[in-house]
C-alpha cells in the first residue's frame, strides 16, 4: 500500500476571528501540499477546528448564543477564509464532529486500560484562554507565562496522564532523530525542557460543560488538549477505517507556531508511544507573527485581517509575503511599507516585468517562431529543479523563494545584456537564441511558484500558451513554440 503524506495543521479556536498567524500555518501548508501533488505524489492536507472547552463556552455565552451555533459559525469562519486564500486541502475535522468524539472516548478508554491514566488530585493554577496548566512554582505570580493574563486556581479531583513514564523514551527518540523537531533551535528547546522534572499531566476538570466526557467518569471532562491532539489519528481513520489510516498514518510534517510546541513535541508523542503507534516523521514549529513591530491585541486594533491584505493586493501576492518575508521557523513582522516594497519590487518589477517584456518581444520579433536546441540559462533552472524536494522536506521556504528569485534576477539581467531590440535588427539568430532561453525560464518559473501563487502560475501558463502537467514538460530541453502565447495583463498590477 502506498504511503500517502500526511501534512496537518493545527486546530484552530473558533472562538476568534482567523487572523494572519493562522493563515500562514494554512499557506505553508498548502504550498508543502501543492508541490508534492505536482511531484504526483499522493497527499493528504488535514485540518480543523478546535471546539470544546471552557474557553469557547465562555465566548459563546458572551456572545449571548447557543454553544453549537457559535462553534458552527466559527468553523464556517475559517471554510470560508481558506477559500478565499486558495486552499487546497483534504479533510476538514471539527473535534464536535462523531467520529473524533467517539476515537477520544477510544483512546482514553485505552489508556485506562492500560493504567497509564490515574485518578489523582490536582492542584494549581489555569489559564482559561491557553487552556494550560501551571503549577505555583511556574507562575508565582499567577500571571499566565505564554498570554500575560491573570491564571485561575483550581483544586479537584482530576485523572492523570503517567507522561513522566515517558521522558527517556522521549529524549531517546529525539536524539536518534534529528528530523523529529525542527528548527534545530526548536528541538534543543524541547531538549532542555525534558531535562528537567517531566510531570504527570492531568487530563480532565470537574464542571466544564462544554467537552468530551471521560468514557469511565462522566463527571470529568477530557482536557481540551487531549481531546485536539487525538484529531491527527481520529481524522485518518483510527477508529473507523484502519485501512485508510494505515495509509496515512505517521504523519509527515505537522506544522503549528512555537507556542504549541511542547503540546506537539512532548505530550502527543507520548500519547502515540501509549498506543504503540508511530511518531510523525517531523513535527516543525514556526514563529510568530506582530503586526508593525507590536504584539496584535483586539484593543491596539492592529490584527492582520487576511482576507482584506488578499482582497487589497491579491491572493497570491499575500501567499508570497508570508513566505518570503520571514525565514520559516523564525518570528517575523507584518508591515504595510516592506508589504509593498516586495509588491512593487519582487512581483511587479521582477517577475510580472520579465513574463511581460519577453512576450512582447517574441509577439514583435518573432511570432509563430519554432526555435530548435538553444543554449544559456539552462543550469541554473536544472540545478534548481534538482535542489527542490530536498528543500521541501526541510519546508525552507525562504530558499525556495531565493532560488527562483536568482533565476528571475538572472533572466531581467539577460534581456539587459542581450538587448533583443538591437539583435532584431542586427542577428536574428542569437535573437532567436536568446527569446527562446527567456520563454524557458518563464516556463520553468511558472511551475515553480505554482505552490506559492497558483493562480499567478496558471496565467504565466496561459500567457505563455503552455499546459505543463509535471515538472518533466518545464524541462529546459523540453520542446518549445511560440504559437501559442497570448499576452495578457500585467500580472502583478502597479498600485497606487
Ligand atoms: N487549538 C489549538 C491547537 C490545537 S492543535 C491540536 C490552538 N489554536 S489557535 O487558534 O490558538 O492557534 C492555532 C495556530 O495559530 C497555532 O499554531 C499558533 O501558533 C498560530 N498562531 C496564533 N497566533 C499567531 C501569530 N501571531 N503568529 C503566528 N502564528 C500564530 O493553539
Amino acid at each position: 500500500m502506498d504511503k500517502i503524506i500526511l501534512i496537518t495543521t493545527p486546530l484552530y479556536y473558533v472562538n476568534a476571528d482567523p487572523h494572519i498567524g493562522h493563515a500562514y500555518t494554512q499557506v505553508a501548508a498548502d504550498v508543502l501540499a501543492r508541490y508534492w501533488r505536482s511531484r504526483c505524489k499522493k497527499v493528504h492536507l488535514l485540518t480543523g477546528t478546535d471546539e470544546h472547552g471552557e474557553k469557547i463556552l465562555r465566548a459563546a455565552q458572551q456572545m449571548k448564543k447557543d454553544v453549537r451555533e457559535f462553534v458552527d459559525e466559527g468553523a464556517g469562519k475559517f471554510k470560508k477564509l481558506w477559500e478565499t486564500l486558495n486552499i487546497n486541502y483534504d479533510q476538514f475535522i471539527r473535534t464536535t464532529d462523531k467520529v473524533h468524539v467517539d476515537t477520544v472516548n477510544d483512546v482514553l478508554t485505552a489508556l485506562y486500560d492500560k493504567e497509564l491514566i490515574y485518578k489523582g488530585d490536582y492542584s494549581g493554577l489555569y489559564c482559561v484562554p491557553c487552556e494550560t496548566f501551571f503549577t505555583s512554582s511556574q507562575a508565582e505570580d499567577e500571571i499566565c507565562q505564554d498570554c500575560g493574563r491573570k491564571l485561575e486556581s483550581l483544586s479537584q479531583e482530576s485523572y492523570f496522564f503517567r507522561l513522566s513514564e515517558f521522558k527517556d523514551k522521549l529524549l531517546r527518540h529525539i536524539e536518534e532523530n534529528p528530523d523529529f523537531i525542527m528548527p534545530v533551535s526548536r528541538r534543543n528547546e524541547i531538549k532542555g525542557f525534558l531535562a528537567g522534572e517531566l510531570k504527570d499531566l492531568s487530563i480532565s476538570r470537574l464542571d466544564v460543560q462544554w467537552g468530551i466526557q471521560l468514557p469511565f467518569d462522566r463527571y470529568h471532562t477530557a482536557y481540551v488538549w487531549v481531546d485536539a491532539l487525538i484529531n491527527y489519528i481520529s481524522a485518518p481513520g483510527y477508529l473507523n477505517d484502519r485501512h485508510r489510516f494505515q495509509s496515512l498514518w505517521p504523519a509527515d510534517m505537522q506544522l503549528l507556531g512555537k507556542d504549541i510546541l511542547k503540546f506537539h513535541a512532548v505530550i502527543w508523542p507520548a500519547m502515540l508511544m501509549a498506543l504503540n503507534l508511530p511518531l510523525p516523521k517531523t513535527v516543525f514549529a514556526h514563529g510568530w507573527w506582530t503586526s508593525e513591530g507590536q504584539k496584535m491585541s483586539k484593543s491596539l486594533g492592529n490584527v492582520v485581517d487576511p482576507a482584506q491584505v488578499a482582497g487589497e493586493w491579491g491572493v497570491d501576492a499575500f501567499r508570497y509575503y508570508l513566505l518570503r518575508q520571514v525565514t520559516f521557523g523564525q518570528d517575523g513582522d507584518f508591515s504595510q511599507s516592506r508589504f509593498r516594497e516586495r509588491y512593487d519590487t519582487e512581483l511587479a518589477n521582477e517577475l510580472g516585468n520579465l513574463l511581460s517584456r519577453v512576450l512582447s518581444m517574441i509577439e514583435k520579433y518573432r511570432p509563430g517562431f519554432s526555435p530548435s536546441s538553444p543554449e544559456g540559462l539552462d543550469v541554473k533552472v536544472e540545478d534548481a529543479l534538482k535542489s527542490l524536494d530536498d528543500l521541501y522536506i526541510k519546508a525552507n521556504f525562504s530558499s525556495i523563494l531565493d532560488i527562483i528569485w536568482d533565476i528571475i534576477r538572472a533572466a531581467n539581467s539577460y534581456v539587459e545584456q542581450s538587448k533583443p531590440w538591437i539583435l532584431a535588427k542586427e542577428d536574428t539568430e542569437k535573437l532567436d537564441c536568446v527569446l527562446t532561453n527567456l520563454f524557458r525560464v518563464l516556463r520553468a518559473v511558472g511551475w515553480m511558484i505554482y505552490p506559492f501563487m497558483p493562480a499567478s502560475s496558471g496565467e504565466i501558463f496561459s500567457q505563455l500558451g503552455v499546459s505543463p502537467s509535471c515538472v518533466d514538460d518545464i524541462r529546459w530541453n523540453r520542446e518549445i513554440n511560440f504559437e501559442n502565447i497570448n499576452k495578457g495583463e500585467p500580472l502583478f498590477p502597479k498600485k497606487q
